[in-house]
């Protein structure tokens, strides 16, 4: 997938073998292409390109420094959700100015924080958090600018975990009290709004729900302009989807098609949050096979990556591809590809086909590059893995692995 593939028998990241990487840093380890991310950054900087427009990289899908740098330089700007992503945006090296702040739970710190930052854009997520933003922006007398998050209540056609625009969801304002959080905003001297938001959900697969939302915005952008409002920024979230298995998702320029004629109209300067497009495809997780085990009814390969280190497959049973790093012409078998740790809901595959492993053997476990690592933790004391980044034949490590003394770093009291 991506730059994933064989070369011979043997898989690559781009130039490099991921046996080598393994072999030299150890597993499980992420492994991420270099080459991927821009080609999916320069995709949407195409598809954009005839409006103003500003990537917002929604850095929870890696957070890894090296990467959000990466991304930052090519130009992005990031979406973050938290004070924890602020200083990790700031320390790779994001201008303030490119970095917008959502969630629906800002504390009073973060928004202090993102005050005296001088962040792009606050994502309004209820009347609620417009006071607090407005009391700290008043006492600090620093203007905070701001986004409402409309709730358009429209159904993403996504996993039920990853979809956030229905009324049902605790995300964002209904249509119907938005025009209040704007009168309110108003009326508050140091807040300015300048832009409306939505994101309707995750891996969308086809860009119509998108397009709908952005069509409500659009008429929500009107009524706000004949009551004097001065909207500038369109942020239509992030959400487009990537293949795991077989899915055909509507790409960028789909998207660009359908909703580019709206925003010209608008005279509006587009702002997106993609995270798992850019970054998503971009990712392996590379394990090796400790044991094979047959009970009679399965079999087993255990590998010595957990749901610690990915926990997609155990929380929204997601499918990612897994192929041996080493291909050989072993017949197939139905295999449970799990980790070490002490949960059922530890598998990476139920009853998946693969050639046959055996202890020793690395496989890689695709597509792993967004809401990876970022999700990983340290349940049952497994400190987590190290990450690499490949760029053509060469490649570094951006974070080494976890220490058992990380583990307890932060620890008092004994
Ligand atoms: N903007 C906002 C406000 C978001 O909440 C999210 C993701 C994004 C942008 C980026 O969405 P993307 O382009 O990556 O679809 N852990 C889940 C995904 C959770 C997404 C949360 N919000 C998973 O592993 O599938």
């Amino acid at each position: 997938m991506d730059w994933f593939r064989y070369q011979g028998d043997a898989l690559f990241c781009e130039e490099v073998p991921l046996a080598e990487l393994g072999a030299i840093h150890g597993t499980p380890l992420y492994v991420y292409s270099a080459r991927t991310i821009r080609e999916r950054f320069a995709a949407i900087e195409a598809a954009y390109a005839s409006v103003p427009h500003l990537i917002c990289y929604a850095m929870k899908a890696n957070d890894n420094l090296s990467i959000v740098r990466m991304l930052a330089e090519l130009g992005a700007g990031v979406d973050i959700v938290s004070g924890g992503e602020l200083f990790r945006a700031r320390r790779a090296g994001v201008p303030a100015d490119r970095i917008i702040f959502a969630g629906v739970g800002k504390t009073r710190a973060e928004i202090a924080q993102a005050v005296d930052e001088g962040v792009l854009l606050f994502n309004v997520e209820s009347a609620d958090e417009l006071e607090v933003i407005a009391e700290v922006a008043a006492e600090r007398r620093q203007t905070a600018r701001i986004s409402v998050r409309v709730n358009p209540d429209v159904d993403p056609r996504t996993h039920p975990y990853i979809s956030t625009g229905l009324r049902k969801n605790k995300f964002g304002i209904p249509s119907d009290q938005v025009l209040t959080v704007y009168r309110r905003a108003r009326a508050a001297p140091f807040v300015e709004p300048v832009g409306i938001q939505m994101h309707i959900g995750s891996q969308l697969v086809q860009v119509q729900p998108i397009v709908d939302a952005v069509e409500r915005l659009a008429d929500l952008v009107q009524r706000l302009r004949r009551e004097g409002f001065d909207i500038r920024y369109l942020d239509i979230g992030g959400g487009l989807g990537i293949r795991y298995r077989d899915e055909n998702p509507e790409g960028p320029a789909v998207l660009a098609e359908r909703i580019l004629p709206t925003v010209r109209d608008l005279g509006v300067t587009l702002l997106c949050e993609p995270g798992r497009f850019l970054v998503g495809s971009a990712g392996a997780l590379l394990t090796r096979v400790l044991y094979r085990k047959e009970n009679g009814a399965k079999t087993f390969i255990i590998v010595d990556a957990a749901m610690n280190d990915l926990i997609r497959p155990a929380l929204y049973d997601a499918y990612h591809e897994i192929w041996p790093v080493r291909r050989t012409d072993e017949p197939s078998e139905v295999v449970d590809v799990v980790g070490p740790v002490c949960e059922s809901g530890d598998f990476f595959a139920h009853d998946r086909p693969l050639p046959r492993t055996q202890a020793g053997d690395l496989l890689a476990v695709l597509c792993a590059g967004a809401y990876g690592f970022s999700m990983a933790s340290t349940y049952n004391a497994r400190p987590r893995p190290a990450e690499v980044l490949v760029t053509d034949s060469t490649y570094r490590l951006i974070r080494r692995r976890e220490t058992y003394e990380d583990l307890v770093r932060t620890e008092e009291g004994l």
